[in-house]
């Protein structure tokens, strides 16, 4: 791979020996996957920084790397930890032990050390973070978030690998990361397109499902084209959070959406018609009625929140338990809004910095029925044997009254 003198050195060990390894690292990924050189990044994005998923082998990796004396080059954010920092047992039914406690602690303060800045969210872009770094169309960065890639990717112009948690952190250090997939034009170029014959705005849920049944059936490296009515924040998170979960896509082109040309020619295109969404949602519904209904996986948008609380006052509340998980940047914008105090009249948890994947919920939930807007949550919550559906905001509070 070509090294600029400035990369050579830091490999070499000049800048000191964090930095070092994290070139390793980088060089040794970027030639096995036939990288020509590096490209410098604005900002990284560090997932797996809770300890119930990295455990035990992740902490001491993190801290190895901090008493290294490892400093982030670029500014870099962190994904949902195992807890909500302010209000542990906010999730509901779930104890967090001294030892997770004990575990969290160190991860945080090895990412501190090294300058992270604790955003503990996996909605990086509905945050203050893409307008106080001024990110703009064609920028590269290094994402670790499998559907916040697929977002920077496909909605906001912001082009990234799909990083692993600790390639994010090694670019975070290194402040690049190789030149590889969608940080070259010519790979985010879509040759396949799926032609959505639905005439209507899609849901947060029909557009995660959506993406499922995408994902399964394309087969290419590159992005589909997408032609479907998929707009505003909660229908586009949870479309491309699910092609993150279903595939190892790092993006699609949506049609109307992606702030690129589209092709002036595709190879193939493949219909999807109404009742194959239909057939895909039933199959997917919740195998009873609720006991817990949840939004926010990834990280509830604004718009999805206002959606419950119009809900709920329309049927005037349900008889589930209601928990939302958001960023705290939006938890303060929902709490301006009036929404958390609407909201916390029929009894809606909220939870900030962790969710019911990555925290120990899945321990404590029993045989309850859980009904959700997202495809990913479900994805994750039923590969843990629990029982879970997909469902419209507008059904699970109809199914739980
Ligand atoms: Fe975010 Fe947790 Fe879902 S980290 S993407 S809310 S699994």
């Amino acid at each position: 791979m070509y090294l600029t003198r400035e990369e050579e050195k830091m490999l070499e060990g000049e800048y000191g020996p964090a930095k070092s390894k994290a070139m390793e690292v980088l060089v040794k990924v970027g030639e096995a996957v036939g990288a020509e050189r590096m490209i410098r990044i604005k900002h990284a994005h560090v997932s797996g920084a809770s300890y119930l998923t990295i455990g035990e082998a992740g902490r001491r990796f993190l801290e190895e790397m901090a008493s290294m004396g490892a400093k982030f080059s670029v500014p870099v954010t962190v994904n949902p930890i195992s807890y909500d920092a302010e209000s542990p047992e906010a999730i509901p039914l779930t104890r967090i032990s001294r030892d997770i406690v004990e575990g969290q602690e160190a991860i945080i303060r090895a990412l501190s050390l090294m300058g992270a800045e604790l955003k503990m969210t996996c909605t990086p872009y509905y945050t203050d973070i893409p307008s106080k770094l001024g990110l703009a169309r064609g920028d590269h960065v290094a994402w670790g978030e499998s559907s916040a890639v697929a977002y920077a990717n496909s909605v906001l112009g912001i082009w990234t690998n799909r990083e692993g948690g600790p390639l994010a952190l090694m670019a975070g250090i290194a402040g690049r990361t190789y030149y590889y997939g969608p940080h070259d034009s010519e790979w985010r170029r879509p040759k396949t397109g799926y032609r959505v014959k639905i005439e209507r705005p899609l849901d947060s849920a029909e557009a995660g499902v959506l993406g499922y049944m995408i994902a399964r059936i394309h087969r290419e490296e590159g992005p589909p084209l997408v032609d479907a009515w998929i707009g505003g924040e909660g229908p586009l998170k949870e479309f491309l959070a699910a092609i993150g979960t279903a595939s190892s896509l790092p993006m699609a082109h949506i049609t109307g959406v992606t702030p690129e040309a589209p092709p002036s020619r595709l190879y193939e295109v493949v219909e999807i018609g109404a009742e194959d969404l239909d057939m895909e949602m039933e199959r997917l519904s919740p195998p009873g009625r609720p006991d817990l209904i949840y939004v926010g996986c990834p990280h509830s948008s604004l718009e999805e929140v206002r959606e419950l609380a119009r809900h709920l006052e329309m049927r005037g509340g349900v008889k589930a338990e209601v928990v939302v998980s958001l960023s705290r940047d939006l938890y303060l914008k929902a709490l301006r809004e009036g929404l958390v105090e609407r909201l916390k009249g029929f009894g809606v948890k909220f939870v900030r910095d962790t969710c019911l994947i990555v925290s120990p919920f899945s321990k404590f939930a029993g045989d309850i029925v859980i009904a959700t807007n997202s495809y990913k949550a479900y994805y994750y919550l039923a590969k843990r044997g629990l029982r879970v559906g997909v469902a419209r905001i507008s059904d699970m509070v109809e199914l739980s009254r």
